[in-house]
């Protein structure tokens, strides 16, 4: 029995300026009349083998989370409610807690809400290969084929061997989170290397003993969080004092890198985590000339460019490979091959407020 367990709760500054604090990324209808959360359930909608989704955010996004939900009928298990952000090794705990109360035989299927997966069917896949190295305790992960020496993924090193004999299953050799540039370059030229796509399977007992075993600190924090969380509708209250003493570190960080039980699944499944606006473009469908355009919108003589207007009409004239992004009180224009500078836009706004 699967559970869909949603990781909502990042506040995702890369999109700038359509994503803020108020509105993550994961919240905002980017590629479809449907938000990111909305496309991530969606996408699970014909499982037969999946259980109703475990949501875990912010307090502060509780209504809006709610409200999505709602507006694709679907019932959640529960929204379990962080009273403050402490990265998601502690939310994968809280929820790990929420499941194994609820059902014994509970199979976690931990998803961030802000990623595309291009071909469902074969993560669908992927994930069934996974079950079976999770019934044998494994903690498991899908592994992406590099195509850039990202700095900003966790990059795997799978054993030759499959897994306990299971089909496309490989014992996990390392588990690199975040390298620098150097270590990156050396992972993307050996094949052995995929990118954590960020997706885990697990058993909850297997997840909260490795807490418990590399931060007992955060394992002790959850524990006492949970016992003394209380339901308010469809919301689960984490109890906030317990949480709030707990360490912020994420799941690659505090489990992954240094778990001897992990497999990793390659899986060619169309993913992409959106963290640019120039990702963004390139998994949106362009017009003739290479555009992606959205709201009002005028332009002559533009090509491979995004141009996207919320709240006032936007005209571009003779430009190429550029992002343009205006809502009501802010406007992007970026090109293309410079998107991920918006982070410090975003770093220099919060120093100067
Ligand atoms: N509920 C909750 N609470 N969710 C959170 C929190 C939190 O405090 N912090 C982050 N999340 C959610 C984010 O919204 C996102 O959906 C997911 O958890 C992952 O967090 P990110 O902050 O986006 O992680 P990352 O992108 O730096 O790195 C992770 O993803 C990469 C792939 O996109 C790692 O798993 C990397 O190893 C991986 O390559
Ligand atoms: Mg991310």
């Amino acid at each position: 029995k699967i559970y869909p367990v949603i990781l909502a709760g990042g506040s995702g500054t890369r999109l700038w300026p359509l994503s803020r604090e108020a509105i993550p990324k994961q919240l905002l209808a980017l590629r479809s009349q449907y938000s990111m959360l909305q496309e991530t359930l969606l996408r699970l909608a014909d499982w037969p083998e999946l259980m109703p989704p475990l949501l875990t955010c912010g307090n502060e996004h509780r209504f809006m989370v709610a409200e999505q939900l709602r507006g694709i009928s679907i019932e959640p298990l529960a929204i379990l409610l962080e009273p403050e952000a402490r990265n998601t090794a502690p939310t994968v705990a809280v929820a790990a807690h929420y499941l194994a109360q609820h059902d014994k035989d509970a199979i976690m299927l931990v998803l961030p809400a802000d990623h595309v997966i291009g071909d469902p069917q074969a993560f669908h896949t992927a994930v069934r290969q996974a079950g079976q190295a999770v019934e044998k305790g494994a903690l498991a992960t899908f592994g992406i084929v590099p195509t850039a020496a990202e700095t900003g993924y966790g990059y795997i090193r799978r054993a030759k061997a499959a897994f306990s004999g299971i089909d496309g299953c490989y014992a996990v050799e390392q588990f690199v989170e975040k390298p620098d540039r150097a270590k990156a370059e050396t992972f993307l030229a050996d094949a052995a290397y995929s990118w954590n796509s960020g997706m885990f399977l697990f058993q909850p007992a297997r997840y909260l003993a490795e807490l418990r075993e590399y931060r007992p600190a955060i394992a002790a924090s959850c524990q006492q969080a949970f016992d003394a969380s209380y339901r308010d509708l469809d919301f689960c209250r984490l109890d906030e004092a317990a949480f709030a003493k707990c360490p912020a570190e994420s799941i690659d960080y505090a489990v992954m890198e240094n778990t001897r039980h992990a497999v990793v699944v390659p899986a060619a499944i169309g993913w992409s985590d959106i963290g640019s606006w120039s990702a963004l473009w390139q998994i949106m469908d362009g017009d003739d000339d290479g555009n992606v355009l959205r709201g009002d919108v005028y332009t002559d003589g533009v090509s491979d460019s995004m141009i996207r207007a919320e709240s006032r009409f936007v005209a571009v004239i003779g430009v190429k490979d550029t992002v343009v992004v205006e809502t009501k009180d802010a406007v992007l224009v970026v090109h293309k091959d410079q998107v991920q500078g918006v982070k410090k836009i975003v770093e220099a706004l919060r120093k100067n407020s």
